[in-house]
């Protein structure tokens, strides 16, 4: 199957979706903004996930216009691309533009026109259809211009045309198509994947004590762009010693300490696509006694959650998988107290666990790496809560249990400021789930053997 025709067929996809929901109509779905980071410098350009998912283009100022017609039992869809015109005075500056006249051609799609008759046109095509699919209070910017295009159609009542009188979230119906990944995305994160792990290895065999954080973080930069990936899929956190225990730290300055952990959460943005790993290793290549036992709990948390992993099971299957295995081990390390607590059910019901492991296992994962669709299953339900999402072939989660343990008088003084994390993407099979980020070491012996001869 050739590139362009995957954005052709996800388009047709979403026609469907919206011609059995309504019949037909229109859907407007415009690419991300550039966004400047201080006076003359913008930050790097990054399309809209959404927008890309239907065309594949990554210029920004783009807007795509579907419209879905009906023709009987049928849809039919017409694809219009509004792009940025071509410009040699800008693109001496700015870089190539492709330019509607290529636009049809080299992406596939029916029709292309330049931005700036964005408006105009869509006044000519939201007249007649009864919905409109958009994104929902998505800015100000975005809701002043749908009012624009609204009165422009509007004022043409009197010759007989009709405005719209549905909106529709389009968002919806793309992010469940997001939601399952088809051959050509599991491809391309497989590759992103790999090239995260061999990031992680660099880092670990180039970590000794007295570097820096930031250092470690150039080796994690230099593996994703020496390796072909366009970004970070997020910002890479590596945390040494006490640092681990936030959650969201970035890389910084600190001194990485002999007798401390690092721990990196990093991955690589590969063609649009996100990959997102965790290793957690001692900084002088040997684990401790107190780190060893975390660190082996919390990967056996993750053994247990990749067990249930697999179709049928629900989102949070997985989750309540490690729950159990890191209970039960801070109850064996006297972290959580026994004789307070009753039993390990008590533990976990009364979320005593939570001080030492306060997220959750698991997120989809895909062109953005906190990827969208939704966690709960969409079927009518007369229970108060709609049940979790069950696993299907094709999605993508992450499967990350971890432990933190803050300096506290109750807590043995060993374990004071250990902070865990041991991160893998899973990608849902017919039967299971496929690990995709095990390039690196996960298993302590394994980690002190590659970090030997640091
Ligand atoms: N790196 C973001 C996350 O693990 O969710
Ligand atoms: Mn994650
Ligand atoms: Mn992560």
């Amino acid at each position: 199957m050739n590139k362009t025709n995957i954005y052709q067929l996800r388009r047709n996809a979403l026609a469907k979706h919206i011609f059995s929901k309504t019949g037909g109509g229109i859907a407007v779905i415009a690419t991300a903004p550039e966004l400047a980071r201080n006076r003359d410098s913008d930050f790097p350009y990054r399309h809209d996930s959404d927008f890309y998912y239907l065309t594949g283009f990554e210029e920004p100022g783009a807007t795509l216009v579907m419209k879905v017609a009906s023709s009987g039992k049928n849809y039919q869809l017409e694809s219009h691309l509004f792009c940025r015109p071509k410009d040699l005075e800008r693109e001496i500056w700015d870089g190539i533009r492709l330019g509607p006249e290529a636009a049809p051609e080299i992406l596939g799609i029916e029709f292309a026109h330049s931005n700036q008759e964005l408006d105009q046109k869509l006044g000519e095509l939201l007249a007649d259809h009864d919905a409109v699919y958009v994104r929902l209070a998505e800015s100000a910017e975005a809701d002043r211009r749908i009012r624009h295009w609204m009165k422009q159609v509007r004022g043409q009542a009197r010759s007989g045309i009709n405005p719209p009188s549905e909106f529709h979230d389009i968002e919806t119906l793309i992010h469940e198509m997001r939601l399952f990944k088809d051959i050509h995305e599991i491809e391309i994160m497989r590759r992103a994947a790999a090239i995260s792990a061999r990031a992680h290895i660099r880092a670990m065999q180039a970590c000794k004590p007295g570097m820096r954080e930031y250092q470690l973080e150039a080796e994690l930069l230099h593996e994703f762009r020496n390796s072909g990936s366009q970004s970070v899929a997020y910002n890479s956190i590596v945390a040494g010693g006490a640092n681990a225990c936030i959650l969201h730290y970035r890389a910084g300055s600190t001194e990485l300490l002999s007798g401390e952990l690092c721990l990196i959460d990093a991955g690589c943005e590969l063609d649009g696509y996100a990959s997102d790993i965790t290793r957690t290793f001692p900084v002088n290549g040997k684990f401790t006694g107190p780190q060893r036992a975390l660190y082996d709990i919390t990967l056996a948390a993750q053994e247990a959650a990749i067990a249930v992993t697999k179709p049928g099971n629900t989102f949070m299957q997985p989750h309540e998988a490690a729950l159990k295995v890191l209970t039960q081990g801070l109850l064996d390390e006297k972290l959580l107290k026994l004789t307070e607590l009753g039993s390990l059910e008590n533990a976990i019901e009364t979320a005593a666990y939570r001080r030492f492991y306060m997220h959750r296992t698991s997120h989809w994962l895909g062109m953005d790496v906190h990827d969208v669709g939704s966690y709960r299953e969409s079927m009518p339900s007369s229970q108060e809560e709609k049940p979790w999402r069950i696993l299907k072939s094709g999605m993508v989660i992450t499967i990350e249990p971890g432990l933190y343990v803050r300096p506290a008088d109750d807590i043995d003084q060993a374990f004071w400021n250990i902070g865990i994390r041991i991160e893998d993407d899973a990608v849902i099979t017919e039967s299971g789930c496929e690990l995709i980020s095990r390039g690196v070491p996960v298993k302590a012996d394994e980690i002190e053997a590659l970090m030997k001869n640091n």
